[in-house]
């Protein structure tokens, strides 16, 4: 991800999730050197359009993922896996030991995406989005 892409990765972000992300979060994660960000762009209409994103930490042999997203006209297409397994091998090829991220509780496919792929759901922090509990989940590399 570059910040030539923020205007479409922030259009994503607002139709994906009740509490966007602001451009200045994302600046902040591009100049974060822990931060790994990764834009999937796909061609359509002769140009290349950012099709999904996902951002996550490296600190330490233990990895956060803070955001994942789809542009709703390329969901249920892999694409979100097709990411996650990418950022897990960079993972495992740092020497990650574990990954984890926290996922609203109303949040059914981002828990059925997770679980796909072999997290497990490990504790709730309460409250975490303001309105409504997180649900942590793990996964051990
Ligand atoms: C969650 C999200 C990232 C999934 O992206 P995607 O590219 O459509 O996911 P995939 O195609 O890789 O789906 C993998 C699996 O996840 C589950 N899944 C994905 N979308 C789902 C949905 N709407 N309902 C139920 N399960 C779903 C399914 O098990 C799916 O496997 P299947 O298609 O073989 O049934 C996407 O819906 C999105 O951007 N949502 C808004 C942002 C968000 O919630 N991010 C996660 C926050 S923690």
């Amino acid at each position: 991800m570059t910040a030539g892409d923020l205007g479409e990765v922030l259009a994503i972000e607002s139709q994906s999730f009740p509490n966007p992300w602001t451009r200045g979060m994302f600046e902040s994660e591009l100049r974060n050197p822990v931060s790994s960000a990764y834009a999937v762009k796909i061609y359509r209409d002769n140009g290349f359009v950012v099709a999904a994103y996902i951002i996550y930490w490296i600190v330490y042999g233990e990895a956060h993922i803070l955001n994942i997203a789809v542009h709703q006209d390329f969901r249920r297409q892999g694409l979100a896996t097709a990411l996650l397994d990418a950022a897990i091998d960079e993972m495992r090829r740092l020497l990650v030991y574990e990954v984890f991220l926290e996922v609203r509780r109303s949040n059914d496919a981002g828990r059925a995406l997770y679980k796909g792929l072999g997290f497990r759901e490990a504790f709730e922090r309460k409250n975490y989005y303001g309105n409504e509990d997180a649900i942590v989940m793990v996964k051990d590399l």
